[in-house]
């Protein structure tokens, strides 16, 4: 399975922050926002991963994210020149998901939850079709919804719904299986101009292909949107961070404990970040892992 990190859009509710530098690039805690997408296709085994993004900002994520060899991982990066809608990254990605499946996640997207890799890996290992992520909000009427009959089978996704038939909000994480770019190239723009996300779930939905799997109360999906977001967002993880000595999106952590580097690898990498709280948390779970 392939992944590709959609980290382009304008930023619009967060300006003027994000006039000359993307969303996705901001902090969230004591590393940028990008580390909790990628962190998520780690989790899921994915060691293959397209960024796209503005074209201004690509050599910002470049020099923040290389090549990714030093996370055990392939890291290739492609232009989206205006937001043409979140569906667009599949024809963008075409040449990179070359036939595979593939997991598509929104730069902007957080998630946290106990057993979260185990979920991945389980959902990756069975898709057929498409699954999506459901997480139940408060406040349904902003988001696409999912409605689904008792086996966990998608029977309609409601676009922001004045009276929502459920509260289970559709994340900015999708599995696709290797129908989804030709379904995208079929696609015609939304009413807003946009190549939607929804229509190619929509098209999975009508053949009986698609599946939402719920994020249990325990999980936190996080809004990033907006500078009150963003701020809870951070305060979020230094919360759980500080209280259990543990980080969140820990990248150098993640490759380690999924065996895509080795402990040496790893500490040498918190060695480069020494003087940050972060670099040394790298270099001590190196070392207690090595151990
Ligand atoms: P949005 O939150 O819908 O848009 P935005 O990030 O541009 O922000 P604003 O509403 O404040 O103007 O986008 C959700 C995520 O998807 C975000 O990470 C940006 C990304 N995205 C793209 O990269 N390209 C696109 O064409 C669209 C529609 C979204």
């Amino acid at each position: 399975m392939k992944g590709i990190i959609l980290a382009g859009g304008s930023g619009t509710r967060l300006h003027p922050i994000t006039i000359p530098v993307s969303k996705q690039l901001l902090p969230v805690g004591d590393k940028p926002m990008i580390y909790y997408p990628l962190s998520v296709l780690m989790f899921a085994g994915i060691r293959e991963v397209l960024v796209i993004a503005r074209p201004a900002d690509l050599p910002m994520f470049q020099t923040l994210l290389r090549d990714g060899a030093q996370w055990g991982l392939r890291i290739t990066y492609a232009e989206q020149p205006q937001p043409r809608g979140i569906a667009e990254a599949l024809l963008i990605g075409a040449g990179h998901i070359d036939g595979d499946e593939c997991a598509l996640i929104l730069g902007d997207n957080i998630f946290h939850g106990n057993a979260f890799s185990q979920l991945l890996h389980r959902e990756s290992r069975q898709l057929h079709g498409c699954t999506l992520f459901g997480y139940r909000v408060n406040d349904p009427q902003r988001y696409g919804i999912g409605v689904t009959d008792p086996e966990g089978r998608l029977v309609a996704i409601d676009e922001k719904p004045s009276h929502p038939r459920s509260n289970r909000a559709i994340t900015g994480l999708y599995f696709y299986d290797s129908d989804a770019v030709d379904i995208a190239k079929n696609l015609r723009p939304s009413a807003r101009g946009e190549l939607e996300i929804t229509d190619v779930n929509n098209v999975y939905l009508s053949r009986g292909l698609a599946r939402l799997v719920d994020l249990g109360r325990g999980f936190a999906w996080l809004d990033t949107g907006t500078p009150e977001a963003l701020l809870q967002a951070g305060q979020y993880v230094r919360t759980l961070e500080e209280r259990q000595g543990v980080r969140i999106a820990c990248l150098e952590e993640i490759a380690l404990r999924m065996g895509f580097i080795d402990a040496e690898a790893c500490h040498a990498l918190g060695a480069t970040m020494a003087n940050s709280n972060y670099g040394r948390y790298v270099m001590s779970i190196a070392r207690e892992l090595a151990a």
